[in-house]
């Protein structure tokens, strides 16, 4: 949520700011604003509501605000409305510190009573004024920036990514994050922060990840960190792997589109991943066959499409492996008290890696002792940190804030735990593994094959475009898929729709159901396709107009659905990896025909920091 960035080098650095704002938008935003120390030590602001367009007109692209020095952010409002005033930067009263923030200050209430008696005044709703007033308080306490953020640290409850800019030092910000992402990067005579890589890559490829609590003070080209203590902290550099490329639209239309056809790599290079001699192999993920053996239940905790990846994983793991599954949403997990469990394994799914309610349930599971396995997109992200092993999904830079290439990568790192945990159990024969293993290998063409007839699906969701109302009905690992295909729709067409297990929506939604309402039916299950096509006949006899996605040339699906949708063949444990793109393409092309913000869709963000 919310993006900042940083700049401190030769040149103008508002436009470097506007540049990398632009590159954050992915993440969520209501409002911007840009802070620039110019060369006579003032700290002159710029701010507006709305799309960062307008922070553009209001600077002349930046060119109006003079200095090399400044930063930048984006806000996703979470204390006071979106509007010019709340937007950041905020000032100390007397305008010699400037501060951007990411995240909820969960005692500002508490602070801004104790700012108020020492005579401060509050022009904002806030939290970050108050943060900013905090720094300032300490900072004519101590006479040092380092010593004010580190008292700052000390006293403030919540998440931050906070940059600072003080008028008495001239081209230099300072620095601190908890549980909010941060990096930094240098290249020559100059630096960067930003809250997450595609901002800077332009510039540089080198970044320190910033750990909690470490105090950054960035001067051109160089950055010394500092512990609570005003000790210094030696970091290394990590040298990211992707290119400027891999975060631009390269000709598609919107992120999205290109996230979906980049699907066929990203599926490769996670299987590749995660075999070695032909194998699938765990141990460089911190979970070595003995470890593996040990565990007697999976948790799996995630978010929203994580949290679906956690479902097929489950019905494919309780399958193969023949262990105890149990998937929870982060956010119900970190606060009902879950029972301690030593031969538990928690799993945390998250793209991001920054997901607020996926790292309190990460952290919470580890208080328990439990041992604790991230499946994480994000190359050194909160989460990949924190947990005892940490599988990478290979999915490249993710832009679109509705995941659909993470999704697919995720649902690859779940067979592979469950075809090594099925080895490690003894619980599958060799030649089945070698079957499974080697379907696994033609999921990228098959993948790439559906996206071929994505015209088709165009045409389906033109049909649909009226469809007020959608349910998704599916089986086992087609129900995994259908809770997949019901979010995509929601987030990005706006248009609403239900998932349910097939066999539950006589249970009560089939009340719901009237003529012309659109009913999916995802039928990959062979065993399970004509309960399902029974269910779908029953909405169909209350005037629903079906649609299915199957992968055979079943005449039984024919007879029933008004518009099927055939994908190739596949195991029925990996089917959600192809009958999750029809439903992809579904949601793009709905979202697209009513001319939604598809990349960026109302109210939402893409990595998700606070609760
Ligand atoms: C997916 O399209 C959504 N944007 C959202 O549900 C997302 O999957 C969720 O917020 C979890 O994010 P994470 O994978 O970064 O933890
Ligand atoms: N809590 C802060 C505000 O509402 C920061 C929100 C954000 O992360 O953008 O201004």
């Amino acid at each position: 949520m919310c993006g900042i960035v940083g700049y401190v080098g030769e040149k103008q650095a508002a436009p470097v700011l506007l540049d990398g704002l632009e590159k954050l938008e992915y993440r969520g935003y209501d409002s911007a604003g840009l802070a620039v120390l110019d060369g006579k030590n003032n700290i002159n602001i710029a701010r507006a509501k709305g799309k960062l367009c307008e922070l553009f007109k209001k600077t002349d692209g930046g060119k109006a605000l003079e200095g090399v020095c400044g930063i930048g952010h984006t806000r996703w409002a979470t204390h006071g409305e979106p509007s010019e005033n709340n937007a950041h930067p905020h000032f100390n009263d007397d305008k010699t510190i400037a501060a951007v923030h990411n995240g909820i200050i969960e005692n500002y209430a508490e602070l801004k009573g104790k700012l108020s008696r020492q005579g401060y005044e509050f022009y904002s709703e806030t939290d970050t004024e108050v943060a900013t007033k905090l720094v300032d308080y300490y900072y004519k306490k101590h006479g040092d920036p380092v010593r004010a953020i580190a008292n700052f640290v000390l006293r403030v409850r919540g998440s931050y990514a906070l940059a600072v800019l003080f008028k008495d030092y001239p081209d230099q910000i300072f620095a601190v994050r908890k549980d909010s992402p941060m990096i930094i990067g240098v290249a020559g005579g100059e630096a960067f922060i930003a809250s997450d890589v595609p901002a800077i890559l332009k510039y540089t490829k080198s970044v320190y990840y910033v750990a909690n609590t470490e105090i950054a003070h960035v001067e051109k080209g160089k950055v010394t960190f500092y512990n609570l203590d005003k000790e210094v902290v030696e970091k290394d550099l990590t040298e990211i792997t992707w290119n400027a490329q891999s975060a631009e639209k390269d000709g598609y239309e919107h992120f999205m589109l290109k996230e979906m056809h980049e699907q066929p790599r990203v599926v490769k290079d996670t299987v590749n991943g995660l075999i070695k001699d032909g194998k699938i192999d765990f141990s460089d993920f911190g979970l070595s066959d003995k470890d593996i053996a040990k565990v007697k239940h999976i948790t799996v905790v995630a978010c929203g499409s994580a949290y679906h990846a956690g479902v097929a994983a489950q019905y494919v793991l309780e399958e193969l492996a023949r262990i105890p599954v149990r998937v929870e949403l982060s956010s119900e997990f970190r606060y009902r008290n879950p029972v301690a469990d030593k031969n538990c394994l928690v799993i945390v799914i998250s793209q991001s890696g920054e997901t607020a309610d996926s790292l309190a349930a990460l952290r919470e599971a580890k208080k328990l002792k439990m041992k604790t396995l991230a499946i994480v997109n994000v190359l050194g992200s909160s989460i990949a940190r924190e947990a005892d092993g940490v599988l990478y999904t290979k999915a490249g830079p993710e832009i679109a804030v509705a995941t659909t290439k993470a999704y697919s990568s995720q649902l690859i790192a779940g067979y592979a735990l469950a075809l090594k945990f099925a080895t490690v159990r003894n619980t599958i024969t060799q030649e089945r593994y070698k079957e499974l293993l080697s379907e696994l290998s033609t999921l990228p063409e098959k993948i790439e094959c559906i996206l071929k007839q994505k015209e088709s699906i165009q045409h389906f969701a033109s049909e649909a475009a009226n469809k007020k109302n959608v349910f998704f009905i599916g089986r086992g690992v087609d129900y995994a898929v259908c809770i997949e295909g019901s979010l995509k729709l929601k987030e990005i067409s706006y248009v609403h729709s239900e998932a349910y297990a097939a066999g539950e929506l006589k249970h009560g939604p089939i009340s719901l159901i009237e003529d012309g309402t659109l009913v999916i039916g995802v039928l990959m299950q062979e065993n399970l396709i004509e309960k399902t096509l029974s269910n779908l006949v029953e909405t169909k006899s209350r005037g629903a107009y079906i649609a299915a996605v199957t992968c055979g040339d079943d005449k039984k699906v024919e007879n029933v659905a008004d518009v099927k949708i055939t994908v190739p063949y596949t195991d029925g444990l990996f089917a959600a990896s192809l009958a999750v793109i029809p439903l992809q393409l579904f949601a793009y092309y709905l979202s697209v025909l009513k001319g939604n913000d598809v990349d960026k869709p109302r109210n939402l963000a893409k990595s998700v920091t606070v609760e």
